[in-house]
């Protein structure tokens, strides 16, 4: 039959009438008017805080279901669905928004936009025909109202937030309560994707999480990272049938174990980095055979890799780094031929490297950092596999890494090298050819003699945009310091043999945020220009020949947070320019020959922690210069080792607030700095030795104003320094005597008032210094008893010489009233409870261990080992 097309109109007729019929009378707008007008209410009440939005094609008078974002129902004309992701939308959710006026809803998405400040509100619960519902990164906070549970036929729920809130505990998230977690899970039974990553679950608890199994048909992806759940997690949700992405990294407390049999579950995706799940890997992860990527790295598990885990061959991420994983690597690796990162950092993973490792044709990222693994390595294997662009062999003392001496091949995608603790004796020539180096570490080797001119060649003319990281630091480098690529960002050559001077070609690296030349043997003027860079955070230039003046320039809004200029020849005045280093952290100027006054004008630095002038020039009072809190933050103040006069500064040790609230919180413990590539270290003089501390504990406070001229009383104020760690003032023309308030100091573990001229007697209220390890009150003019108890049981004779009018232990000469000692200075084991163990160890093991130790007696008790350790050692 052959039908044209008038006769194909006729026969359509009918339906064309019923599509005309069933229009709404307005014929400029197939969209219902009243969603309509809730649609420009809602845009009105918005901002658009950066173009372009989806909002702009809204306008009255059109046919909303034609606006960008908007979708109708095609009979209705009511609007459906609503998609205003990436809208650049600003401005608050009310309740009273008009937005939940749209009940027909059946798809929401407001994600990445800027709704900071607003809440979920509880009319979202209204929306009962969601099926899809995206509030992801679109700065909506607070409570998740229990009303979602309205949502019966939510398909997916997409609520996540933004990763920095990890960082800041201040900064609101969003949060669910397990009422309205267990009546959302009952009701829509017919979840598929869940992504509540960075909400805070911490109230949601086991029975609540197995309600999931409820959804064991429909759940296809359950993202939960950053959430804060906590307690065991159910197994059984490893093994739902029909997911295949179950993502739950960073949840420190989580613990969990991997199903040991039965794992047959279609997981394409699973992720448990940085939680405390543990055990071993079981063999039944063979069974997962849908396996694309597996992130385990950073947990607690242990024993041998399973070789059913090589049986997955749809693998192309694998990372098991960071866990107590021990034995070989299975040589039957290469049957992954689809994988393209493997991340073995950090095991103790021994025997050889298999050869099969360098059969695999698609790696791109390989980490063997930090094994045990032994044996030769000839490095040119690599160049068989073409895609390589990240290789991490470091700090593996027990392999040693063949070299060509005749270069034949390149890894022409290499980008990032770190051969870092290799035993490493010369500068690698295979990365002569490379193009496209972004980071390359050979730092902690062996590599001696001038940097060859090919190197230098490199990091000039072909590197010189591209590579942000070169860190040579801790080798036997010697002859002219090379001179960095234009673009670097990280340039570390600390601890090497390098001489002449800082080159002046320096000045063109603007981008550099740290600069690290110190412990080498450069000389010559510090290049004004680092004043000036704006990124530049870390300057150590420590430990050198250099001399003239600092950087006079330091710009306004720098970045500096450490500026460490010790150990040099420096001299001149202070730049008045550091306080504009607004940021600054640690500033060490020690061993120069700096010849200035007090810079009081620093008072102000809000962020300064440590301030270290010793061994200097520096002269004249030390006075408060105005500012209400001066070195609000200051914990490590030394100023010893110079020309001070006047009294004590009691204007400022008032004010070190840093000193004086006591943070012992063992899980607060830290280290300054958070740069991955710089710590902070400091060599401060304890128990009467320099010692360098290779990292700074946050909770190191000491105030050294020894070797000065310093004279007048002890200020009464020091005994509020409740956190204070170490005190010396020795070597002064200090008089007067101990207040008795130096008995509030209980953190204090030593104390150096020797060579004064204090007098009376020592103050009972000393023995309330439960850590005290290090006690020196030699060549003053005290008298009397040495008090009895406690640390002062360990204390010997060289703490109290040249006090002619003392008496008592440990002193030979006895006094008259021995007898007599009130009870109270007595030891009393219960009242202190962790005291006298801490005292054994203090003066048992030397003071920086028993500092360590102390800490960790007093936050977890007593533990059984070291009781019996100490008592053993003292009996
Ligand atoms: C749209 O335009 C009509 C007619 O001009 C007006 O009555 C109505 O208030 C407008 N609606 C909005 C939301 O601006
Ligand atoms: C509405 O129309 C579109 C095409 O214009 C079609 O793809 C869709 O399936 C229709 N929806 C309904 C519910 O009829
Ligand atoms: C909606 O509520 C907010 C906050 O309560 C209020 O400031 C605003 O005026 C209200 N808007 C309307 C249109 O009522
Ligand atoms: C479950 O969903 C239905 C439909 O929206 C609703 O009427 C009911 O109140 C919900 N139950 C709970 C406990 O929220
Ligand atoms: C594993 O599955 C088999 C067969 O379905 C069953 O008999 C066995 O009990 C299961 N084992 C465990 C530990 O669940
Ligand atoms: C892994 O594959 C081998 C054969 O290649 C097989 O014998 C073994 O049972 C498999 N293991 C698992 C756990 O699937
Ligand atoms: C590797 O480590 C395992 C477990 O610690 C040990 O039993 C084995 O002897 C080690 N092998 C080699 C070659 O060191
Ligand atoms: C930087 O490197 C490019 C090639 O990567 C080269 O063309 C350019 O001349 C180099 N610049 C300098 C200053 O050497
Ligand atoms: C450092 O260089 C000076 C000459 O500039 C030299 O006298 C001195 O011995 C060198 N020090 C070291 C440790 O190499
Ligand atoms: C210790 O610090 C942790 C985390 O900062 C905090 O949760 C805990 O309450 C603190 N404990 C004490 C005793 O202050």
């Amino acid at each position: 039959m052959n039908i044209n097309n008038n006769n194909l109109c006729w026969l359509l007729l009918p339906y064309f009438i019923f599509l005309l019929l069933s229009l709404p009378p307005s014929s400029s707008s197939f969209c219902n008017h009243l969603d309509s007008s809730a649609l420009l209410l809602f845009k009105n009440s918005l901002n658009t805080y950066h173009f372009p939005s989806k909002t702009e094609s809204w306008k009255n008078g059109t046919d909303c279901c034609e606006w960008d974002g908007v979708t109708c129902d095609n009979i209705s004309g009511h609007v459906i669905g609503l998609d205003l992701s990436w809208s650049n939308l600003q401005g608050q959710l009310h309740p009273n928004s008009t937005i939940f006026s749209l009940r027909h809803l059946q798809q929401l998405n407001l994600a990445q936009n800027y709704f900071f400040g607003s809440s979920m509100c509880s009319e979202f619960g209204d929306l009962v025909n969601l099926m899809h519902l995206n509030l992801s990164y679109s700065g909506i906070t607070g409570h998740i109202p229990s009303t979602i549970s309205h949502l019966s036929k939510l398909l997916s729920l997409d609520l996540r937030g933004y990763d920095l809130i990890v960082s800041d505990p201040n900064y609101p998230r969003m949060r669910v309560d397990p009422y309205t977690w267990n009546k959302l899970i009952q009701n829509a039974t017919n979840l598929r994707e869940l992504y509540l990553d960075q909400v805070d679950m911490s109230s949601i608890g086991e029975s609540s999480l197995s309600l999931l199994t409820n959804l064991s048909s429909s759940l296809i992806s359950l993202s939960l990272s950053a959430t804060e759940l906590h307690g065991n997690f159910p197994t059984d949700i490893l093994c739902l049938p029909n997911l295949p992405q179950l993502l739950l990294y960073e949840n420190e407390k989580l613990r969990g174990e991997l199903p040991k049999s039965n794992w047959t579950a279609p997981l394409s995706y699973l992720a448990l980095a940085y939680t405390a799940f543990s055990g071993n890997i079981p063999d039944s992860i063979g069974h997962l055979k849908s396996l694309k990527s597996l992130a385990l790295q950073s947990c607690n598990f242990e024993g041998l890799i399973p070789s059913s885990l090589f049986n997955l061959t749809q693998l192309s991420d694998l990372d098991l780094s960071f866990n107590k994983l021990v034995g070989p690597i299975p040589s039957k690796i290469n049957k992954l031929s689809k994988l393209q990162f493997l991340y073995l950092t950090n095991n103790k993973l021994n025997a050889t490297i298999p050869n099969s490792i360098f059969e695999l044709p698609n790696l791109s990222g390989l980490s063997l950092a930090s094994t045990d693994l032994s044996g030769h390595l000839d490095f040119h294997l690599f160049s068989k596999i073409k895609y390589l662009g990240i290789l991490d062999l470091s700090d593996n003392s027990l392999l040693s890494i063949n070299f060509d001496s005749t270069v034949d091949y390149i890894l022409p995608n290499l980008q990032s090298l770190n051969l870092s603790s290799c035993n490493i004796n010369s500068f690698p020539k295979f990365l002569a050819p490379l193009q496209n180096l972004l980071q390359l570490d050979l730092s902690h080797n062996n590599i001696r003699g001038s940097i060859p001119q090919w190197f230098q060649e490199k990091l000039l003319h072909s590197w010189n945009y591209t590579t942000t990281l070169i860190d040579l630091s801790f080798n036997k480098l010697q002859g002219d310091l090379p001179i960095p690529p234009n673009g670097i960002r990280y340039f570390l050559v600390s601890n090497n043999e390098l001489t002449g001077n800082i080159p002046s070609a320096m000045c063109n690296a603007s981008n550099l945020q740290i600069l690290n030349l110190a412990h080498n043997n450069l000389t010559g003027q510090i290049p004004q220009c680092l004043g000036t860079f704006p990124y530049l955070s870390a300057l150590d230039l420590q430990m050198n020949n250099l001399y003239g003046n600092i950087p006079w320039n330091f710009s306004k809004g720098n970045a500096f947070e450490t500026i460490k200029l010790n150990g040099n020849q420096l001299d001149g005045p202070l730049p008045r320019s550091l306080a504009h280093c607004t940021n600054l952290e640690v500033l060490d100027l020690a061993d120069n020959n700096i010849e200035d006054t007090f810079p009081h004008w620093l008072e102000s630095l809000q962020e300064l922690q440590v301030l270290s002038l010793r061994s200097n020039k520096f002269h004249g009072v030390i006075t408060c210069f105005g500012a209400k809190h001066p070195f609000p933050r200051l914990r490590i103040f030394d100023v010893s080792n110079n020309n001070f006069s006047g009294s004590l500064p009691a204007s400022y040790i008032k004010n070190f607030q840093g000193m004086v609230s006591v943070n012992d919180n063992q899980t607060g413990l830290k280290y300054m700095g958070n740069q991955n590539f710089y710590k902070d270290s400091l060599v401060v003089v304890m128990k009467g030795q320099y010692m360098e501390l290779e990292r700074i504990l946050t909770i190191f406070t000491t105030i050294d104003l020894s070797n000065n001229m310093f004279e007048g009383e002890l200020p009464k104020v020091i005994g509020e320094l409740h956190s204070l760690k170490g005190l010396n003032l020795s070597h002064n023309a200090i008089t007067g005597t101990i207040p008795r308030s130096f008995g509030n100091l209980r953190n204090l573990e030593w104390l150096d008032l020797s060579w004064n001229q204090l007098k009376g007697e020592i103050p009972l209220a000393l023995i309330n210094l439960n850590f005290l390890a290090v006690l020196n009150l030699s060549q003053n003019q005290f008298e009397g008893i040495i008090p009895k108890g406690r640390q002062f049981n360990t204390f010997g004779n060289d703490s109290y010489g040249g006090n002619s009018m003392l008496c008592g232990f440990p002193l030979s000469k006895s006094c008259n009233k021995d007898e007599d000692w009130p009870p109270h200075s007595t030891f009393h084991h219960e009242e202190s409870g962790f005291g006298w163990k801490a005292v054994a160890v203090g003066y048992a093991c030397g003071l920086l261990f028993g500092m360590l130790l102390g800490y960790n007696v007093f936050m977890t008790g007593k533990p059984q080992w070291l009781a019996r350790l100490v008592e053993g050692v003292l009996n």
